[in-house]
């Protein structure tokens, strides 16, 4: 388009404000008010009038999750990111996403998530970083910023209290504002100011009485007003629950598209008074803001992007390998010598499957995966025999099928089915829609439709499966509709199968799962077809997913502990089933599904040189920790994960993680239990004891404190100096050395807690507010210094509407966790 000199909009080298005025000024209030809600499920509102281009979002925070069903890189979760305890890292791991946004050409990555960890079973743990706000903050600041430092904008969510998926769409958290301001805000106030988001999402839920949607307080008093943010507030998705309520609080932009609450209803909200136009006009200036922020309108010049490169795997490998936590390691199990092992057991139900990342929309399309039996066998190639068993599975219903089970013809020279979509519930007549697909188990509507989900009224899916093994197979299919399930000609399942509702379910529809035994033989190819025709109530529907599950024949514990006690040493991979965590739902204990408790004693009985990988996202309870020797957090670090781990088990690489959420014994012990699941009301009546705030009063010490984690070299604490005195309101500086007194390179994460002595109010015993990752060889001194706020010595005082940093002595804590502090010394605000 050629440069129009007085349309300053155009002019990319104008200043933002003059381009976004000049653009509302030349706006109707009809197309002012269609900005405010999509066009699409993933699709903005542009103003084709005038040539501005629909801005296309696309979620996070993993990796991007295409909404065209494109493999993207996937990256470390959310709290295996935070384990690093490196925002630098955190940075480049965000600018790669957004370069693989821009290859995509999406313009806005729904990330980060940064919502404080509160339950240890609350679904989405794994999605986001830290029950430590001044954490969650710093490594939001750092994802918010190299995401917009490549030019694609964040959304910085779920604002705010959204901490658990029970009720997750209706239930109202009530929490007192001094801990409202202190735990459930902090991190979102410290990003907002920082990085400045260009957008922030509104939570499904409501806070003290009102969605976050209609949420005034919340999206304009505090967001926009205290905070000073000039972004747009989008809905979650479908959160929005009114026109001019939601309007007028604040929210400016309805998601998905096309528009429910706002679009004709909110001009009529106009027409008739209810919302004023001044507040269409802001919520129009915000989203120009937005569009010309992403650079749409100056398309030439913007960068293309890059998508699954070697520069993206290569981040993807160093995040997953800071990610990684050594829990335990007595008598220095591990690294394991490779020169020295001749056999490996990799035995465990995790062993052998490629637990990545987590469920729901944060799951991104792997282009690549591996397992970590896999990795390791890949790392000991040439060095060591592996040998392996699963000891059982963990599934509790059969897991997803892979696509390499099954071949759309008999040839099976390709993997995945044959599927076939109709426009009539009937499948008579021709499909409108027919293709091999080796992705099954999907958002069908979606995929199958494109992104609006329209049109699909039935589909078939045919082929062929290959039994791997003789014997038992569980056969499943879990759609929202009837289904039938033909197996080498015979109906096995069909709507009139007893079905199970199982809690995962991000949409907040009935999906049943239907399953049916068969006895298969391996080496043989079965013919298979599947049904399914979706129901009327689904219309307009974009979640819409129909699974596939098969259970293949499982192993014993014993055959494990068998094929470990051959072995010179073993390493079990225990932990989260394929859909133990996961949008929508959360756990209902901290118990490992299935017999892997049992398994973990068989195996260390019959091996002492056994050491355990976990592979989850959140705390589970281990009964067995105080007799194994060794514990590697393995967390679902990504498509790189597995290499990461096999490099660190057998000392390739340093471990260095910490633990970003303490790991509880019992789900009794955490501080939330007594109010959770509280059913349509949350009460957060643990007020600020949330996590470590909760176990540095309680009686009973958790399995492994926040901020943990070993290395395989040792540390020394060394010469903290910090003021005795400054005045209240001035920084605080402090230092103090670190220094490798081990045979090995490694990093030690230095964390800094600050502990008022009798405070006037009711505080936590202390509270992370610095920390520093240092890098050291053998030998090695580094001197560390870190600055301390006024903010990191306030408490929020909800009657006089502020922050305070009371006179008087605070000791400095610097140590390896929140359960070991090496160093203290005391300051006094006068
Ligand atoms: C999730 C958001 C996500 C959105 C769009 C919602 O259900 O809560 O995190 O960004 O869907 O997929």
């Amino acid at each position: 388009m050629t440069l129009i000199a007085h349309e300053t909009f155009r002019n990319a080298n104008a200043p933002l404000e003059e381009r976004v005025e000049d653009l509302l000024d030349r706006l109707t209030l009809g197309e002012k008010v269609a900005l405010m809600a999509g066009s699409a499920a993933f699709t903005m509102h542009g103003v084709e009038r005038l040539g501005v281009p629909p801005v296309r979002v696309t979620d996070g925070p993993t990796g991007v999750r295409s909404n065209e069903g494109e493999a993207a890189t996937v990256f470390p979760v959310g709290v295996a990111m935070a384990s690093t305890w490196n925002p630098d890292l955190t940075r480049e791991v965000a600018a790669a996403i957004a370069r693989e946004a821009l290859a995509l050409d999406n313009r806005v990555v729904l990330a980060p998530t940064i919502n404080i960890v509160r339950i240890p079973h609350w679904g989405r743990n794994f999605e986001t970083y830290s029950e430590d706000p001044f954490l969650a903050g710093t490594l939001g600041t750092a994802y918010v910023n190299g995401l917009q430092g490549e030019g694609v904008g964040a959304s910085l969510k779920h604002f705010a209290v959204n901490n658990q998926e029970f009720n997750r769409l209706t239930v109202n958290a009530r929490v007192d504002e001094r801990t409202l301001r202190e735990i459930y805000l902090a991190a979102f106030e410290m990003t907002v100011k920082a990085a400045n988001p260009w957008t922030v999402m509104a939570s499904y839920n409501k806070i003290n009485g009102t969605y976050a949607t209609d949420n005034h307080y919340l999206l304009t008093e505090i967001l926009k007003g205290e905070w000073g943010y000039d972004g747009v507030v989008v809905s979650d998705w479908g959160a929005v629950h009114s026109t001019a309520p939601a309007a007028n609080a604040g929210n400016d932009l309805e998601m998905p598209g096309p528009a429910r609450w706002f679009g004709d209803r909110l001009l009529k909200a106009v027409e008739d008074g209810q919302t004023p136009e001044h507040q269409i006009d802001e919520a129009a200036r915000r989203l120009l803001r937005l569009i010309l922020r992403t650079g749409v309108l100056d398309g030439k010049d913007r960068p293309k992007g890059e998508l699954r490169t070697k520069r993206h795997r290569d981040i993807a490998a160093r995040a997953a390998e800071e990610a990684l936590i050594l829990l335990k390691n007595h008598e220095d199990l591990l690294p394991f010598d490779p020169t020295r092992v001749r056999t490996v057991a990799v035995v465990g139900p995790n062993a052998a499957a490629r637990r990545i990342q987590g469920g729901g929309s944060s799951a991104v399309r792997a282009g690549r995966q591996i397992s970590i039996l896999q990795a390791v066998q890949d790392y000991l190639a040439g060095q060591a025999q592996v040998v392996h068993a699963d000891g059982g599975d963990n599934e509790p219903v059969p897991p997803a099928a892979r696509p390499e089970m099954f071949s759309p013809d008999e040839g099976r020279g390709q993997a995945g089915l044959l599927c076939e979509y109709f426009d009539d519930r009937e499948l008579d007549g021709a499909p409108f829609k027919s293709q091999a697909e080796r992705q099954i188990g999907k958002l069908v509507s979606m995929s199958a439709m494109g992104i609006t989900g329209g049109g699909l009224a039935a589909l078939r899916w045919s082929g062929w499966f290959w039994p791997q093994k003789d014997g038992r197979h569980e056969v499943s299919i879990r759609a929202p509709g009837d289904v039938r399930v033909r197996f080498d000609g015979n109906l096995i399942i069909d709507s009139s199968t007893p079905g199970e509702v199982d809690d995962w379910d991000i949409g907040g529809m009935r999906v049943e799962r239907r399953t049916a035994a068969v006895e298969l033989t391996a080496g043989r190819g079965y013919p298979v077809v599947f049904e399914y025709q979706r129901p009327q109530s689904l219309k307009g529907v974009t979640w819409e997913q129909v699974i596939i599950g098969v259970r293949q024949p499982r192993g014993s514990i014993a055959e494990a502990a068998e094929v470990a006690s051959k072995a010179d040493a073993a390493i079990v991979v225990i932990g989260a089933a394929s859909i133990s965590e996961g949008e929508g739902y959360d756990r209902r204990d901290l118990e490992l599904p299935g017999d892997q408790n049992a398994l973990v004693e068989a195996v260390l009985a019959a091996n002492p040189n056994t050491a355990i990988v976990f592979t989850g996202g959140s705390p589970y309870a281990f009964p067995w920790i105080d007799h194994v020797p060794a514990v590697l957090c393995a967390w679902l670090c990504g498509e790189e994960g597995p290499d990461a781990v096999a490099r660190v088990l057998f000392g390739g690489a340093e471990p260095s993680g910490r633990l970003p959420v303490t790991f509880p014994r019992r789900l009794e012990d955490t501080p939330a239990y007594p109010y959770y699941p509280g059913g349509e009301e949350a009460e957060y009546g643990e007020g600020l004891f949330v996590g470590y705030r909760h176990f540095d009063r309680a009686s009973e010490p958790p399995m492994f404190p926040f901020g943990h984690g070993l290395t395989y070299t040792r540390f020394k604490y060394a010469d903290l100096k910090a003021p005795d005195e400054v005045r209240a309101g001035a920084e605080v500086t402090v230092n103090f050395t670190l220094k490798n007194e081990g045979q090995r390179n490694g990093k030690e994460t230095a964390q800094l807690y600050v502990r008022p002595r009798g405070p006037s109010v009711e505080r936590p015993v202390k509270e992370l507010k610095g920390f520093a990752k240092v890098a050291l060889a053998p030998g090695e001194t580094r001197t560390v210094t870190l600055t301390l706020d006024a903010r990191a010595f306030s408490y929020y005082d909800p009657a006089r509407k502020a922050w305070i940093a009371e006179k008087g002595a605070y000791d400095l804590l610097v140590g390896a966790s929140a359960a070991d502090i090496e160093l203290q010394a005391t300051v006094r605000l006068e």
